[in-house]
């Protein structure tokens, strides 16, 4: 099967689990493991940021940064498709206390004018507006890239107007290297940046998040209330090392092979690609109602071998990853091909 419901289904690699299995640890909880340590000083760094925190997921890196950023009442403003707001279950409500002001972006990518007149006056009646959060890539906008003169603007903006900047880059790294931008020059408008290991790197787990000394010992009591201490955790730690070392560049290739399968959808007049060829590893595209629904189009990929995600009833995703090789796309766009040679209508 070839599986693209998401880059998060990759397995270790044999190099991976040999890492895993020789990692120097300590306690984490009480002191230090030496691991994560090095993990974390190295991400803080490639970032350009102070310090560097590691958590399981890039739920919880989001949601602390949240919390550490707001208080109970506050309000934060993102783009009406971004993750924090759409599929961490409203963490922020539940566990913080706080508001979501949603903005209707394109493809998650936020203007000035979008943004003009959302941040609240000081009001006894009213939430304050604090923070501000942007995604890059962006998952449900099809793997967008985030015009980084334009997140210049638009932090500078907040930052003018009094608020936080915090960036969810749970695949910055496909950012960095389809711009060619380093993970520095891409954070640098940020207070805090959110970076997933367990995406396109192809680790099992785990996520950093990044900002001031300050703003870090915050997330690291956060993370602690939130149950997420954890002791030996140089064991994950090193599967995150050897992604960095082994599985930055290699993020070329995915990128490639979306704009392979867009070229195959491309074929057929039915199915629309979300804004033209993919810039990074995420394909969302619309099957048009004459050939039928998203998931029985999903349904025919899967009896050809091919595993998607139906992502609405009307837009299906592909993503690419390490555990997809050239071969197995040229076989998806086969698939696609037959799949969608069967037009319903017809
Ligand atoms: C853009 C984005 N942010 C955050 C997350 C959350 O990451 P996790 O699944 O590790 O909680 C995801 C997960 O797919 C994501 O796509």
């Amino acid at each position: 099967m070839i599986d693209l419901r998401s880059d998060t289904v990759t397995r270790p690699t044999v190099g991976m689990r040999e890492a895993m299995f020789r990692a120097e640890v300590g306690d984490d909880v009480i002191d230090v493991d030496p691991t994560l340590d090095a993990l974390q000083r190295r991400t803080a760094e490639m970032l350009g940021k102070q310090a560097a925190i590691f958590m399981p997921s890039g739920t919880m890196t989001n949601q602390i940064a949240l919390r550490v950023h707001c208080k109970p009442g506050d309000e934060f403003l993102c783009d009406s498709d971004c993750h924090i707001y759409n599929y961490e279950q409203g963490a922020f409500a539940q566990l913080s206390g706080l508001v979501a002001k949603t903005l209707q972006g394109v493809q998650g990518v936020l203007t000035l004018d979008d943004l003009e007149n959302s941040v609240r006056p000081v009001n006894e009646h009213m939430v304050q507006t604090r923070l501000l959060c942007l995604e890059n890539t962006h998952n449900r906008g099809s793997g967008k890239l985030q015009p980084q003169d334009q997140v210049v603007r638009v932090c500078d903006w907040a930052h003018e107007s009094g608020l936080q900047t915090h960036l969810d880059g749970a695949r910055l790294f496909n950012a960095s290297v389809a711009t060619g931008l380093s993970l520095k020059e891409l954070a640098s408008p940020f207070d805090s940046v959110s970076v997933c290991f367990s995406k396109g790197l192809g680790a099992p787990l785990g996520s950093c998040l990044a900002g001031t000394h300050e703003f870090v010992s915050k997330a690291r009591r956060a993370r602690k209330l939130f149950g997420g201490g954890m002791r030996q955790v140089g064991v994950v730690a090193s599967a995150a090392i050897y992604a960095l070392d082994h599985h930055i560049e290699r993020l070329a290739i995915d990128h490639e092979h979306a704009r392979m399968l867009a070229q195959a959808v491309g074929e057929f007049d039915f199915l629309s690609v979300m804004g033209g060829e993919p810039e990074t590893n995420i394909l969302i595209f619309h099957v048009s109602r004459a050939w039928g629904t998203a998931q029985s189009f999903a349904t025919e990929l899967e009896k050809h071998g091919v595993r998607v995600m139906a992502f609405s009833p009307i837009a299906i995703r592909m993503v690419t990853h390490l555990d997809v090789s050239t071969d197995q796309i040229h076989r998806a766009c086969e698939a696609i091909r037959r799949v969608a040679g069967k037009n319903r209508t017809v």
